[in-house]
């Protein structure tokens, strides 16, 4: 990997001129001295409520459609708190579903910012790419140990790559095996794999999907057997098919849940007999848990073919053996991603690369243990009220109030307007969740305890 331009490069020299690096360092101490001020979460400023609805509905206009929260970020964070344009602060442990894993307005991502903005060009392309997108491919391939990497700038892009190179691999099979309440985006292919009936209401149905039972916890042997059978009946009954199986090893918008290496080999291994390609979607899982990806996690490297990343990336991407290479025409699009994405995207990977991320005592299995006990405090002082914790890594979700919709999507209301950010996962015919995605980089024990605190007050007060 390249891991500066050369020094014979203008581009080099202006990267390096010290008004460039003089510049940096105003930037770094003007951003700190106004952090300072965000240490703590805090109400609404009075005199903003007015105009901050007033912004709410002439956005939701402007939409279409009502903001699923009401929040609209003022610009500027600290860490693991971010500042509303009503002047609240408020804990951000969803961070954009998974984007902001280095919190908000991180001084390395500040600096990768100023490189970005006396680069050439705003976005990069697939037709005309710079040094920093063959340097975050290398880097995705160290990572994700796979031959090939094709970079794009959205989750539902990269698996829409995904499905196109196994279905190209092996023509003429058509279909698609996937797991119940699995989300794979939201592309015409995405929404109709993805097992939420709402997600594609009213779409023509164009591919053809089958379904296996994820997982249960509660029946390890039965499920996968289950599973297992389901399987191959599908496998009976279309024979030479199916062109690849998606797996979400960490379900995410099911509400997290995991399955085991057991469960996911006795899957893999029949996919495997049959020449069907193993796709690991791991949008949301990449970087999450005990290892960088939940397949490395699961130790599945070896059944892998194709595989895709994004959110905490920046930048998408879809990678795969070269077996599945697609014949040159395939892949093609105008925009890799832009210049600034790219090069955050490099520095986040670089640091989980060599930072104290991974392995059972890493930062992000130190987080899980701690969190996950403080929830099952609750979950013991308060067996009515909430379940769980479910999930893996920095995927952490409960189940308040027995997972009814209504009241779950209240209660992430009213966490919310106490501070806390939080999403929701699950629901229709399954249980509502509260998901929660912690900015594992800058998150400290201490404000995990306090959220658990708010968490507490916010369940009681029903
Ligand atoms: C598992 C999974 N696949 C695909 C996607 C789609 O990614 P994007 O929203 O960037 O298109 C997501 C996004 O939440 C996801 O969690």
């Amino acid at each position: 990997m390249i891991d500066q331009p050369p020094p014979e490069l203008i581009a080099r020299a202006l990267a390096n001129d010290e008004r460039v690096l003089e510049a940096k360092k105003l930037l770094r101490s003007a951003l700190k001295e106004h952090q300072k001020k965000i240490t703590a979460i805090k109400p609404p400023v009075d005199a903003l409520k007015k105009g901050y609805e007033e912004l709410l509905s002439s956005l939701t206009e402007e939409r279409g459609n009502k903001l699923w929260l009401p929040y609209i970020g003022s610009g500027i964070g600290n860490g693991p708190f971010v500042e509303l344009a009503d002047g609240s602060i408020k804990y951000d442990f969803i961070c954009g579903i998974g984007v902001h894993y280095w919190g908000h307005n991180h001084p390395d991502l500040l600096d990768s910012g100023v490189d970005a903005a006396i680069s050439n060009t705003v976005m990069q392309g697939n037709f005309q790419q710079n040094i920093d997108s063959a340097q975050l491919s290398s880097l995705f391939l160290k990572i994700s140990r796979l031959d090939h990497c094709f970079l794009c700038s959205s989750g539902a892009l990269a698996n829409e790559n995904a499905f196109k190179i196994a279905f190209q691999k092996n023509f003429p099979a058509n279909r698609i095996l996937s797991f119940e309440r699995c989300f794979m985006g939201r592309t015409l292919a995405g929404a109709q794999i993805t097992d939420k009936p709402g997600f594609r209401d009213g779409l023509p149905m164009t591919l053809s999907v089958d379904y296996i039972p994820f997982y249960d916890t509660k029946d390890p042997e039965g499920s996968t057997k289950r599973s297992v059978e389901a399987l191959k009946k599908h496998i009976q009954r279309y024979p030479k098919q199916h062109a690849l199986m998606c797996f979400e090893l960490v379900q995410g918008e099911a509400g997290f849940y995991a399955g085991t290496r057991e469960f996911f080999i006795a899957l893999m291994s029949i996919l495997k007999e049959n020449k069907i390609a193993v796709f690991a979607d791991e949008i949301q899982s990449f970087g999450r848990t005990s290892q960088p990806f939940a397949y490395q996690h699961f130790d599945l490297q070896s059944y892998i073919d194709i595989a895709t990343v994004g959110k905490l990336a920046q930048t998408c991407a879809t990678l795969f053996t070269s077996e599945y290479n697609p014949r040159p025409a395939l892949l093609g699009h105008t925009f890799t991603s832009s210049t600034s994405a790219i090069k955050a995207g490099i520095v986040i990977l670089s640091k989980l690369l060599n930072g104290d991320f991974y392995g059972p005592n890493g930062k992000i299995m130190r987080l899980n243990r701690h969190f996950t006990s403080k929830l099952e405090g609750l979950a013991n002082r308060y067996p009515h009220l909430i379940q769980g914790p479910f999930g893996l890594g920095a995927m952490i979700g409960f189940t308040p109030y027995g997972g009814d919709e209504e009241k779950v999507k209240a209660f992430i209301h009213r966490l919310f307007h106490a501070g806390v950010i939080s999403f929701m996962a699950g629901g229709g015919v399954h249980p509502a969740r509260v998901r929660l995605l912690m900015p594992v980089e800058v998150v400290a024990e201490k404000e995990i305890d306090h959220v658990v605190e708010i968490i507490e007050a916010v369940l009681k007060s029903d």
